[in-house]
Order: structure tokens, then sequence, then C-alpha cells
């Protein structure tokens, strides 16, 4: 780490105190990890060895994930799809890159994306570094020709040049620019939710309706099979069957496994949040919470690679070599029976009201920044 310049730092410094609730760390000194909100597990924060989290490198990663010009024709930035005003994701069923170009995907939010699992929804990039490199150059997302022309256009802008060489002590490359986006990742989270603060011992957090809907949500309604932890995730994969009504299906986990259990398999999303994030689901296929709810109660599609926890009642181990065994296999006739929560209307609308006590703080300075480099 180069030694700090100590005015550019003030003045960093006192343009972050702007926008964070909590200063992070002091100029460039490492530490370790930053002050979380109640219910966030600082054991699971990870940062790399060579990218250490910092207040000056934070707020240069707040202006390359707000800056327009990374684009192909400066019109899409990060915060085009992960935006504060969706819960840091963009209210669309699949997003919408450069000119107007539609992926397959629903953007997921990127709160509490600190820990050290792998990121998309198949889980393809093993970090936020290396997540932060595919946006840039997806001809449908921010459709940078490829890596060499993103680094040739940020050092292109004359004002990035001082606080690359500050937070980095080297020319403008790639790997810094995506160093510096994840750092600002990691300051944007959720915690201290009615959730976390009924967790953490205080009864009248949540309604009786929302603690009626905890107890469905770990009890008869299985959610927490799946949804666990303190990020209501087990950061695994598994096929609960949405899309399975459409073709062609979408592969999800198997495009990058190859293993025939990972067919149609996606990463258990964060419910952090949630009321914030519609539509749902990797396809942004189901608009609202009420119809996720439905879905799960007597909707789920069944198909050869549904997850056994939804599956009728556990399968034995003869029909699970048979059901999950061969990709080969896949077909109507070995769809998976499923087991319905047959889920009463009162039951939903706890349900419901529990995943609204979900919301909470921690991402609130994500804003603009009132001007960029020129
Ligand atoms: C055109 C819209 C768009 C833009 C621009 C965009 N993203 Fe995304 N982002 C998505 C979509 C869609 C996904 C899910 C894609 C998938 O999983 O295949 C995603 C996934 C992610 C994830 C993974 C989250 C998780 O839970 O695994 C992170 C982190 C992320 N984006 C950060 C960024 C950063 C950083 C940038 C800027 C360099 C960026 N995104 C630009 C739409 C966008
Ligand atoms: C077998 C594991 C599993 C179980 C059980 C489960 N989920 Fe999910 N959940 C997932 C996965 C995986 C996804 C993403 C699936 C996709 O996009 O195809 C998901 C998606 C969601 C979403 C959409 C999140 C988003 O950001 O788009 C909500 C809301 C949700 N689940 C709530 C629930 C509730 C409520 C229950 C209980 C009734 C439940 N889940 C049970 C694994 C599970």
């Amino acid at each position: 780490m180069m030694p700090l310049n100590r005015e550019v730092f003030a003045m960093l410094f006192a343009l972050s105190a702007l926008w964070t609730p909590r200063p992070l760390l002091a100029g460039n000194e490492a530490a370790s990890a930053p002050p979380l909100p109640l219910g966030l597990e600082a054991a699971a924060y990870f940062e790399p060895a060579d990218n250490p989290v910092t207040t000056a490198k934070v707020e240069l990663g707040r202006l390359l994930f707000f800056d327009r010009r990374l684009s192909a024709n400066d019109s899409i930035a990060c915060a085009s799809c992960h935006s504060p005003a969706h819960g840091l994701s963009d209210g669309l069923k699949v997003s919408s890159g450069i000119q107007g170009r539609r992926g397959g995907r629903n953007a997921p939010t990127i709160i509490n994306r600190f820990s050290n699992s792998s990121q998309f929804w198949d889980g393809r990039a093993a970090s936020l570094e290396a997540q932060a490199k595919g946006p840039l150059t997806s001809p449908l997302e921010m459709g940078m020709p490829d890596l060499a022309a993103v680094t040739k256009k940020v050092a292109s802008i004359g004002g990035y040049r001082k606080p690359f060489r500050e937070v980095f002590g080297r020319d403008i490359n790639i790997d810094d620019i995506v160093r510096a986006i994840a750092s600002y990742e990691r300051t944007i989270v959720s915690g201290n939710s009615r959730w976390d603060r009924f967790n953490a011992g205080d009864r009248e957090a949540m309604t009786e309706a929302e603690q009626r809907g905890l107890a469905l949500f770990t009890g008869k309604a299985r959610c927490s099979q799946c949804h666990s932890g303190w990020n209501l995730t087990d950061e695994k994969f598994h096929n609960i069957g949405v899309g399975w009504d459409k073709q062609p299906v979408d592969e999800g986990r198997f495009a990058i496994t190859g293993r025939a259990r990972d067919t149609g398999a996606f990463k258990t999303p964060t419910l952090r949040e949630i009321a914030r994030t519609a539509p749902y689901m990797h396809d942004g296929s189901i608009g609202t919470l009420g119809e996720v709810v439905d879905y799960y109660s007597d909707g789920v599609i069944s198909n050869p690679f549904l997850a056994v926890e939804l599956a009728r009642p556990a399968l034995s181990l003869e029909e699970t070599i048979r059901l999950y065994g061969e990709r080969s296999k896949l077909g109507r006739e070995v769809a998976v029976p499923v087991k319905e929560l047959n889920l009463t209307k009162g039951e939903k609308a706890d349900l419901i009201a529990f995943l609204h006590a979900l919301g909470g703080e921690g991402w609130q300075h994500v804003r603009e920044p009132r001007a960029f480099p020129d």
C-alpha cells in the first residue's frame, strides 16, 4: 500500500461522510470487518487479502458503480440494474442493457454479497471481483468489446487517474477497477430488520401475524430448509420448478457443473429486502409475494430434477437414482410428484406478513454521486 496523501484522504473522507452512516476504515489502512448491522454474521464477512476495504477505495468504487461511461455508449451503469430505488435490483422481469437489449434473467439484489460465496444465479463467478468483469463486456449489459477497452476508457478520463493512483499506487488497470467496485459492494448490506430485532430478544419487534408467519416459514411451509441462516439462504442451488412450463428451459447450475442433478437449479436468493425487489425468480416470472406463496403452496411445477425438499413425500433411494441419475432421462414421464403445502388463506397472509418484516438498513447510503471525474 502506498503512503497516504493526507489532504486527499481528508477530502475523500469528508465526501464519504456525506453518504455513509458509519465511516468504514480510515484512509488506506487495512483492518478487519466493518461494523455490520444487527443480525448479519461478522464471521461471514470476507475480503481478499489483496483487496482490503478502505474509505477511499469505497468512494472510488461508488463513482465507478454509478458511472455510465463504463458502458460502450455511455448509457448503462451497474446502478442501472442494481438501483437503490428497487432494493438494489431493477424492477424488471429481465434486465434491459445497452440499446434496450434483454437477457434471459432477472437482476438479483446485490445486498449482503460480502460473504465469500459464489455469485450469479448459477454461481459461475467465485468472487465479487470476478463477477464485476461479467456485465462490463456482456453484449446484453454494458457492451464493452473487451476488458482492455474498459481500462482504456476509464484511463482516458483524466479525473480518475489521481484517485486510482492514491488508492492502488499504480496505473489504472482492470483488476483495480473491479477491486474498487467490489469494495463498494461490500458496504451494501441489510440487517437490523424487525426479524433481527425479534431474534435479538425484542418480542415486540414483530406483529402477531408476522410471528405466525415466521412459525410457518420454519414449520409447515418448510421455507427455512433452503432460506436458512442469517441471510435467509443456504447459498446452495436447487430446482424449484420455476420456468419448467416454458421452452427452452434455463439449465441453470447444470451449465457450470455438468452434473445432472444441477439441471434447472439456481442459487437460493436472500429474502432480505424482498418486498422491494419484485418481480421474483431467476426469470422474473412471478410478479408479487402473494403469487410466490401461491406457487410454493399449490403451484410448484413438477419436473425430473425438482428439489427433494419439494417432492412427495421423501423419495426412496431407488427413485432418487432413477429421477436424478441421468440427464438423458430428461422428459415429462419422469416428473417428480410435488408435495403440496396447501396453506390456508390466513396462513398465506401470515407468511407474506413475515416476508415484509425482512426489510432493514445498511444500504440506504447508496446514492448517485453528484459529480463524476472528467
Ligand atoms: C443490464 C443490467 C445489468 C447491469 C448493467 C449489471 N448487472 Fe449485475 N446482474 C444483472 C443480472 C441480470 C444478474 C443475474 C445474471 C445471472 O445470474 O446470470 C446480475 C447479477 C449480479 C450479481 C450477482 C448477485 C448474486 O446474488 O449472485 C452481482 C454482484 C452484480 N450483478 C453486480 C453488478 C456490477 C458490479 C455491475 C457493474 C459492473 C453490474 N452488476 C451490472 C443485471 C445487470
Ligand atoms: C428447495 C429449496 C427451497 C425451498 C424449500 C424454498 N425456497 Fe424459495 N427459493 C429457492 C430457490 C432456489 C429460489 C430461486 C429459484 C429460481 O429462480 O428458479 C427461490 C426463490 C424464492 C423467492 C424469490 C426471491 C427473488 O429474489 O427472486 C422467494 C420470495 C422465496 N423463494 C420464498 C420462499 C418461501 C416463502 C418459501 C416457503 C414457502 C420458500 N421460498 C421455500 C429455494 C427454496
